[in-house]
């Protein structure tokens, strides 16, 4: 099974001088490092979507190694219309964008993003054929009353209601992140992850056939040192990068891990 390896470079960096020697560094290092059955993809903030889709054009292959996602969707349009501030579905796929990051923790703890929603977002990456990296994970809280599961349950219901109102094939990766992992420095342990992966493949098993083969990849302080302890568990079909994304040598050596 091919493994994810997606970078989400949330509000960085700073320039777009940055922005574009990250990416020229990516597409100039990415076959040297055969990343053999690893697909990797990046997701800039909207405003460096140009610039970062204008370095991947670079790529030799026809198949590229480095797909670019947008960090959000609009709910509001899959196309056009008055919504100030909003990127439609339609855009992004102008731009080239295959995949886009949907229910990421920060969005639903600062944006009161909710199941509704999400489930909008969903629909309009869907309607323009998007690729959707849907985000889940418990906070400490959950986390310490134990109640994971029935937070993840919860939080996966959207993906249940879009599978009881379509029967349209959908592009979905699941990342799972704990959100007191985030940013942290602290991970759960592998056994943790495990369960939790087998849980998640467990109630999309019981969803919907077609969900039987959804990636479902961890995110949460991923760094070159950790993650071959992520890599090695079968339940684990890639990672979602924050922090160790923005280094070139250090998102390639994460990617590194899940090579076979
Ligand atoms: P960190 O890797 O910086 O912990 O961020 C993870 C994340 O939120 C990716 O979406």
């Amino acid at each position: 099974m091919t493994a994810w390896v997606i970078g989400n470079w949330k509000l960085n960096p700073t320039s777009l001088l940055e922005v574009k020697t990250l990416a020229q560094q990516l597409v100039q290092n990415v076959y040297q490092a055969k990343l053999d059955d690893v697909q990797l993809m990046v997701a800039p903030s909207f405003v460096h979507l140009s610039a970062v889709q204008s370095e991947l054009s670079h790529q030799e292959d026809t198949e590229p190694a480095i797909l670019l996602a947008s960090q959000d969707v609009s709910a509001m349009s899959a196309d056009i219309g008055a919504y100030t501030g909003e990127v439609s579905a339609n855009q992004l796929v102008d731009m080239d964008v295959d995949w886009v990051i949907v229910g990421h923790s920060e969005r639903r703890q600062y944006f009161d993003e909710d199941n509704d929603l999400l489930l909008q977002k969903i629909r309009n990456a869907q309607a323009k054929e998007l690729g959707v990296i849907f985000c889940i994970g418990e906070s400490e809280a959950d986390y310490q009353a134990e109640i994971t599961e029935k937070v993840l349950a919860e939080q996966l219901q959207v993906i249940y209601s879009v599978f009881e109102q379509t029967s349209s094939d959908i592009k979905l990766i699941i990342a799972y992140e704990p959100v007191w992992a985030i940013g942290t420095g602290r991970v759960p342990s592998t056994s943790d992850v495990d369960s939790v992966h087998k849980f998640i493949r467990q109630q999309l098993a019981n969803m919907d056939a077609k969900l039987q083969d959804v990636p479902i990849i961890y995110g949460g302080s991923v760094k070159p040192d950790n993650a071959k302890a992520f890599s090695s568990l079968p339940s684990v079909n890639g990672v979602l990068v924050g922090g160790a994304a923005l280094d070139a040598d250090s998102f390639l050596a994460i990617a590194q891990s899940f090579v076979e």
